[in-house]
């Protein structure tokens, strides 16, 4: 039986404005980094994810051509269930994909030439079986390309149909002022920001939240469980089933002394609030105005549902953010660093 969608799905979350644009996004957007992949087919805990986060409100969903394993395996998935159970809702979906991460092989499989953002976005559009995503970023800033060729590539995106916003991720304030600058000038506007920022990695706290709210550029903040480390998960042990199992991402030697202080002690906080720690963790990243949504990844149902459950307690009251503040300091788990530091 094919899937057929939540008719109450647009009464549970309030959707953001995304800078000053016209795009309202959901205040939590699912990610296809880690659990959608497979060679054949997503697993069905997978597909039950998609289902249920559109059934409950969710109509971002955040892509890349490397996701997967193996790297394309997400989009191709997705792209199939885009074109059975979700063709209908097509326009009720905002889908985002991304390159600048090693793709192919070659001086044309990575980074950010116009060769290799042009060639990507086609190859995830076919996999996707999309004629457009609805935004295209730019996944890393490339210190050896010129950013004007960037910024070309991204347009040309645009004017051909192929995309319909523009976005880039991790780049630091100053390279951000600069490519929002090389847009407007080519007449097109950066839609959105992609930041890692967690209770445990502030950097965008230093300037670039700032600079978002001036160039009125919308921010999705990716990893805001710090992949997972925002749970009680790692107190006792490394479960075997979790990302630091899966030898992928995170590593157990970011479960350091310090940081099983603060987990037990924002645990404490949450649990004052009527909260899960994950739970607590989204609504705080979600407590900045101009912070449009938060980008989550799940391995479950469950997680998902868990992680949507924060929407039910957004307020935090002064002397919360000061207990947090004690607490929610950096560790170093910041992978994406290199990216943002020019
Ligand atoms: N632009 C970029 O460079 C970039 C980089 C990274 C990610 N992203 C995007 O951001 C998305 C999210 O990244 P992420 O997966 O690192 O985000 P995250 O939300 O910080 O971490 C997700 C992981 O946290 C755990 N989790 C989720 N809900 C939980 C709950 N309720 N209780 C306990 N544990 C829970 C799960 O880990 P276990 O698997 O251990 O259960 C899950 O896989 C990605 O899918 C991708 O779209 C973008």
């Amino acid at each position: 039986m094919s899937y057929k969608a939540n008719t109450k799905r647009y009464q549970e979350l309030i959707y953001r404005r995304c800078g000053n644009s016209g795009l309202l996004l959901p205040p939590i957007t699912l990610g296809l980094w880690h659990n959608f992949g497979g060679k054949k087919s997503m697993s069905k805990e997978a597909k039950k994810m998609l289902f249920r986060a559109f059934d409950r409100g969710i109509t971002h969903f955040d892509l890349a051509n490397n996701y997967g394993p193996p790297a394309g395996s997400a989009e191709e998935n997705f792209g199939k269930i885009m074109n059975s159970d979700f063709k209908k809702y097509r326009d009720e979906m905002i889908i985002s994909s991304k390159a600048g991460y090693h793709m192919w092989d070659g001086p044309y499989g990575e980074w950010g030439s116009k060769k290799y953002l042009t060639a990507s976005l086609n190859q995830s559009l076919k996999r996707m079986k999309l004629e457009y995503v609805d935004i295209f970023y730019s996944h890393r800033f490339d210190p050896l390309t010129p950013l004007e060729e960037t910024a070309d590539a991204l347009v040309q995106a645009v004017r051909s149909g192929k995309a319909l916003y523009i976005g880039i991720s991790s780049y630091s304030s100053k390279q951000t002022i600069k490519m929002n600058k090389l847009l407007k000038q080519k007449g097109v506007s950066c839609l959105i920001h992609q930041p890692s920022y967690s209770m445990i990695n502030r950097w965008v706290e230093k300037d670039l939240l700032s600079t978002l709210k001036k160039l009125q550029i919308g921010c999705i903040a990716f990893s805001p469980l710090a992949q997972g480390m925002l749970s009680g998960k790692y107190i006792k042990s490394i479960p075997k089933i979790s990302r630091i199992s899966d030898n992928s991402s995170l590593d157990k030697k970011m479960i350091t002394k310090s940081y099983l202080i603060k987990i037990k002690q924002l645990t404490k906080i949450a649990k004052k609030r009527n909260q899960s720690l994950p739970q607590m963790a989204l609504s705080w990243v979600l407590r900045h105005k101009n912070m449009t949504s938060a980008l989550i990844g799940a391995r479950t149902v469950k997680q998902l549902d868990e992680c949507l459950d924060s929407q039910k307690n957004l307020n935090f009251s002064s002397e919360e953010l000061k207990a947090i503040d004690k607490y929610a300091k950096e560790e170093k788990i910041n992978i994406w660093a290199k990216s943002s530091k020019d």
